[in-house]
């Protein structure tokens, strides 16, 4: 079983030709809604991906909740850990550009009523064989306890570092996984990142744990305490990068449960990232299990 602990968004999405600077504006050119939010990102993407997925996490009493958990709920995502608080759901304002570069602010909403009952109740069943996946888009308390109970109970955990905030090194030690894009990986090393894999491997040798660090069209990095490798991944023209960090961390999650090993579990995870980003939107690009097998066929 994966539980997946984390946010819940109706996501605002804007196309527009490029992204404003500061204090600019732009014309766009279309609007949409679509379900997001890190967590429940996630929790679809294991979920497509054929696990079994419980989401602990929080939405409010306005017009976007129940579109925030329409794919969720249609794919079997357990949600009986999802709060239904009084205020607003969780919305995230996203820019696409024409390359299908984003830029993000997310409204925490319900999601930051998050707390340590919560967690409570979320890992009450944990055992050894289970994982917990997380991100940073809920308290960092919530996060953090989350890990030490998941740690107690003999369970696998795996902390998505997105978005960093200033805790997030300290916290992060508390995972067995950690999962970085390469500007959260330099912030979390905090020092010289220009050779990638030998600092890669590094931190897994001194924290004792595997690190993942993904670098988009060029791929994912990776190390054990013990080897360091590299996974190409599919070459694709994107059109909606959204998510696509998110698909990778709930493909990733679902396949180490299902057995596979480290770097197959990567493969299928950085497959299924790529094919996200041929659509627009977060959980609707999300792509079936099906769908990433025949996408590794195809590429040999
Ligand atoms: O990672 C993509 C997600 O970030 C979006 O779905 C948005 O809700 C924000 O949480």
């Amino acid at each position: 079983m994966i539980t997946v602990l984390g946010s819940i968004n109706l996501d605002q999405i804007g196309k527009v030709q490029r992204l404003p600077g500061p204090g600019e504006t732009v014309l766009g050119t279309s609007f949409a809604t679509a379900p997001g939010g890190k967590g429940a990102n996630q929790a679809l993407a294991a979920r497509r991906a054929g696990a079994n997925v419980h989401l602990a996490g929080a939405v409010g009493d306005d017009v976007f909740a129940a579109q925030a958990l329409e794919l969720l709920t249609s794919a079997g995502v357990n949600l009986e850990n999802v709060h239904h608080r009084p205020g607003a759901t969780g919305i995230a304002m996203i820019l696409v550009d024409q390359r299908g570069e984003n830029a993000i602010a997310v409204l925490p909403g319900a999601n930051a009523s998050l707390g340590p009952n919560e967690v409570a109740r979320a890992c009450e069943r944990l055992g050894r064989g289970d994982m917990v996946l997380l991100q940073q888009e809920i308290p960092q308390v919530a996060t953090r306890d989350a890990l030490a109970l998941s740690r107690q109970r003999g369970a696998t955990s795996i902390l998505n570092t997105a978005p960093f905030l200033d805790s997030t090194p300290e916290v992060a030690d508390l995972a067995d996984v950690v999962i970085a894009n390469q500007t959260e990986f330099a912030l979390l090393r905090g020092g010289d990142t220009s050779d990638l894999e030998a600092a890669i491997a590094e931190r897994a040798r001194l924290k004792a744990q595997t690190v993942i660090v993904t670098l988009g069209a060029d791929g994912v990095r990776a190390a054990t305490p013990d080897r360091s490798f590299f996974v190409p991944a599919l070459r694709i023209e994107p059109v909606d990068t959204v998510g696509a960090g998110d698909t990778f961390c709930g493909y990733f999650a679902a396949s180490l449960g299902d057995g596979l090993d480290l770097e197959r579990a990567i493969e299928r995870a950085a497959a299924a990232a790529s094919l996200a980003c041929l659509s627009p939107g977060a959980q609707p690009a999300i792509p079936l299990a099906d769908a990433v097998t025949k996408a590794m066929a195809d590429q040999g």
